[in-house]
């Protein structure tokens, strides 16, 4: 594996008026060499409170500035993400992990949030709503829900951030970003091109830290934060939707998935296989929406499986960094650890390796096709976040459905079919806020984003993710 590094030295954090440097740092380990690529800005509650104060003060002005002005500096930025997109890329790929050519195509997607949602702020509409009486009118409009406290993942830093706060600050909100301990790079250079277009430091502030409880005490325990959204696990979603119960927060919240990929014996075999190894091992899996559990009709399940290990033996494993990489490294070795655990079970279990199944040296795991699973094992019930695609046979619509739903989880699931009767019955009775149709990819900037049940409750992406940044206030008036 070959070592870069780009990013020694250490980062700040963008509080209140501009960049500060807290009083202590953390080191920032590269996923694919493990050498330490830079010291960052380890915020703590002192800075916490200077942020807390900035955005409430930030809010004030912010508010009050017209849609226009707020899409005219949101377009600048956006056009600063695009020019420094490579760069960007290459951070993501250096402190998490992601192979380099598929983080310019998360760069772009991150920054499609900061376009669209520039051009959405021009359209938050009111209504005049007719009266039973001639002498009262009655309207409804729509405001800032108020200054935001925002907790990001390391899976997509930065389209991650910029779902959130691209319909945040639309919608005439402040922010304050507690960015993934294992990524802030990326959010500490969107911050710098936020500046660089002209926004204000206290209107998005940047907060990176290692250890991210007592920080985020401060903005949970405080009622003039008015909004809590947060992408990560559903054991976190728990204790964060508890925390802002005792000043009833408007909450968002994007957890974890368990998405089924649904192959029927009509569909397009070839393309099915292509489809399910784009769902499955972009991210070398770790992804929310990524498929955890194959399901293939019995008839064509020997001929899938077989096509499907064969084009997962293809994919090259390798350095961030290396554009012809296609698997990157896992995160880090806790979750190296959840993938070999969950494949050692399996194969325990009477799984077999159809490809891959071994740890490689460092936080690389061999992407994996799992065959001769079963329910009751780990990679089936739990998400794996990881490489390894487990595959199971089923008969039946019935039989499978009910497979698909039982679980505590409902983010993304996928149907592959020709037959559109099929298509429509079976995308109505899947429990989950996302179906992609023969589609491995369905997330799109325009599109709500979001789950069911145990997999949290809101919506990012389109009008809906705009709705979750604002209220609604109604006037009746006498004339
Ligand atoms: C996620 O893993 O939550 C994001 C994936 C996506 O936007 O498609």
């Amino acid at each position: 594996m070959t070592a870069t590094l780009e990013f020694q030295g250490q980062t700040k954090a963008l509080i209140a008026t501009g960049w500060v440097s807290p009083a202590s740092s953390y080191p920032l380990t590269s996923p694919s060499t493990g050498q330490v690529i830079a010291q960052v800005a380890d915020c703590g509650v002192t800075e916490a409170n200077l942020a807390l104060e900035a955005t409430v003060t930030a809010f004030e002005t912010w508010r009050n500035t017209t849609a226009y002005e707020r899409s005219a500096l949101m377009k600048k930025w956006f056009a600063l993400m695009v020019r420094d997109e490579q760069e960007i890329a290459r951070m993501i790929a250096l402190e998490m992990g992601k192979p380099v050519s598929e983080a310019l195509g998360e760069v772009r997607y991150a920054a499609s949030f900061i376009e669209w949602y520039a051009e959405e702020a021009k359209r938050v509409y009111g209504e005049i709503i007719p009266s039973q009486f001639g002498h009262k009118r009655l309207f409804a409009s729509k405001h800032p829900v108020g200054p935001v406290y925002a907790v990001t993942p390391w899976n997509f830093p930065a389209a991650m951030l910029t779902r959130k706060v691209g319909p945040a600050l639309a919608a005439g909100c402040t922010f304050v970003l507690k960015p993934a301990e294992q990524s802030p790079l990326t959010a500490l250079k969107l911050a710098e091109l936020w500046l660089e277009a002209g926004g204000a430091a206290g209107v998005f502030q940047v907060l990176p830290c290692a250890d991210p409880i007592a920080l985020s005490k401060v903005f949970m325990e405080d009622s003039r934060i008015r909004k809590i959204t947060f992408t990560g696990s559903t054991e976190v979603g728990r204790i964060l939707t508890k925390q802002s119960a005792d000043t009833l927060k408007r909450v968002s919240m994007e957890l974890g998935g368990h998405a089924p990929f649904i192959v029927f014996d009509d569909a397009d075999i070839e393309q099915a296989v292509k489809d399910v190894v784009a769902c499955k091992f972009r991210n070398a899996g770790q992804t929310c929406v990524c498929t955890n559990r194959v399901y293939v009709q019995r008839g064509i399940l020997e001929v899938f499986t077989a096509k499907f290990a064969s084009a997962v033996s293809g994919l090259k494993v390798g350095d961030s960094l290396d554009p012809s990489t296609q698997i990157g490294p896992l995160v880090d070795a806790q979750g190296l650890a959840k993938v070999k655990t969950h494949v050692a079970d399996a194969l325990l279990h009477g799984a077999t390796a159809v490809t891959g199944g071994s740890a490689l040296e460092g936080l690389y795991f061999q992407p994996t096709v799992l065959a001769g699973v079963t329910e009751d094992m780990l990679v089936m019930r739990e998400e794996t976040f990881g490489p390894v695609a487990p595959v199971i046979a089923f008969d039946t619509e019935a039989e499978v459905l009910h497979a698909a739903n039982n679980t505590p989880f409902g983010l993304a699931a996928y149907v592959w079919t020709k037959d559109l009767s099929r298509a429509v019955r079976v995308s109505e009775k899947l429990e989950y806020g996302i179906v992609g149709l023969n589609d491995p990819i369905p997330s799109t900037a325009q599109a709500p984003f979001g789950g069911i049940k145990q997999s949290g409750f809101g919506r990012e992406g389109g009008h809906f993710g705009l709705e979750e940044y604002l209220y609604v206030k109604y006037v009746s008036m006498v004339i």
